[in-house]
């Protein structure tokens, strides 16, 4: 089986229920949302979370939003407000929109936009399980699997179609401080999915890699601007720089719905910060004296030129980035058909 055997986000038609990510590993409970603000909270409160994910849940909380009769644009203003970095919420607002005013059918629309993103996850496994070869030990960082996506995953939809080939000797996932997505989320869905995964701490992936212990880098991203730059999840610069002085490849997973052609370089792409009780305490405990400032930017930028190859829905693209990245843009707005029901 490639597939991952859980879905992290299911529509009935009527509301939206997702793995609530907040309580993973220690409980799966469900978190439903009957209405647009509930999709916006569950966004911003990391209920549901992810780039590709916080794009669908968005989408269906357009659809509430129509179903109940307010100010659509109003509330695709409060679904965008939620979390500035991953560029797929607005994407798939963008597209809920642009459906709208063509006249289309918006459920139809936002189950599309789920259903092509989890057919983008398995076309990455596809095109990025060759560049691993038999045997591979592989390093990823926060959580770019099926609880991230309409299914599979980025990264870990590379991992998993890799690991269904034979090429997967182990998977070695950062813990991700200060959220823990690593060590809470990586390790339940591999371990679920019967993925070999040992969690380490952020800082001892040096040290592994200095040991001759990891083959390949993958993660997922959040945006990948014009020329290559990606952000994603705080602590993928460190990582890159380090698989960059130990000579190890460094791959980046994403769907085109991930690529932000309007944002010349990683400069512009906006960093969201969190709150400082995510690093000043540990659960219910506090472990950084009171009134000592925090700093807590939730993504960094890692430059292209550590970056070995990119991977989306279209395939591989190496150095230099930007005609292939334009490349890829262009192949999926050929691909993708008029607005549903239009
Ligand atoms: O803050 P998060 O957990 O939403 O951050 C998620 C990441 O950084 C992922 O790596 C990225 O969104 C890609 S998910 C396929």
């Amino acid at each position: 089986m490639t597939g991952s055997s859980f879905s992290p986000i299911a529509w009935d038609g009527d509301a939206i229920t997702l793995i609530d990510q907040r309580r993973l590993p220690a409980e799966e409970v469900y978190f439903t949302c009957a209405t647009w603000e509930d999709a916006a909270l569950a966004i911003r409160e990391m209920v549901v979370r992810g780039a590709p994910a916080i794009g669908i849940t968005a989408a269906y909380g357009v659809v509430l939003a129509a179903r109940a009769g307010v100010d659509l644009e109003a509330a695709i203003a409060g679904l965008a407000a939620t979390r500035p970095t991953a560029v797929n919420l607005f994407w798939a607002l963008d597209r809920m929109r642009a459906c709208r005013a063509a006249g289309g059918d918006l459920d139809a629309e936002a189950r599309a936009i789920q259903a092509e993103d989890r057919a983008m996850c398995e076309a990455m496994g596809a095109h990025g399980a060759p560049l691993l070869p038999p045997g591979t030990r592989i390093l990823t960082h926060c959580n770019a699997g099926a609880l991230a996506t309409g299914g599979h995953g980025t990264a870990l939809g590379v991992i998993r179609t890799a690991h269904a080939q034979g090429r997967i000797a182990g998977v070695y996932a950062d813990e991700t401080r200060p959220y823990l997505q690593g060590a809470r989320l990586t390790a339940w869905e591999l371990q679920r999915d019967g993925v070999p995964v040992t969690v380490l701490p952020d800082v001892a992936a040096g040290h592994l890699m200095q040991q001759g212990r990891i083959d390949a880098v993958i993660v997922g991203t959040d945006r990948v601007a014009a020329n290559g730059d990606v952000a994603n999840k705080i602590g993928t610069y460190t990582v890159a720089v380090l698989a960059h002085a130990h000579g190890i490849p460094f791959y980046v997973a994403g769907p085109t719905s991930t690529i932000d052609l309007e944002t010349p370089t990683g400069a512009g792409i906006p960093i969201e910060q969190r709150t400082p009780l995510e690093v000043t305490h540990v659960g219910d405990r506090r472990l950084v004296p009171v009134g000592v400032p925090v700093e807590n930017p939730a993504f960094d930028v890692t430059p292209a030129r550590l970056v070995t190859a990119l991977i989306t829905e279209h395939g591989v693209i190496r150095p230099p980035f930007a005609e292939g990245l334009a490349a890829h843009v262009a192949a999926a707005d050929d691909g993708r058909r008029s607005p549903a029901g239009s």
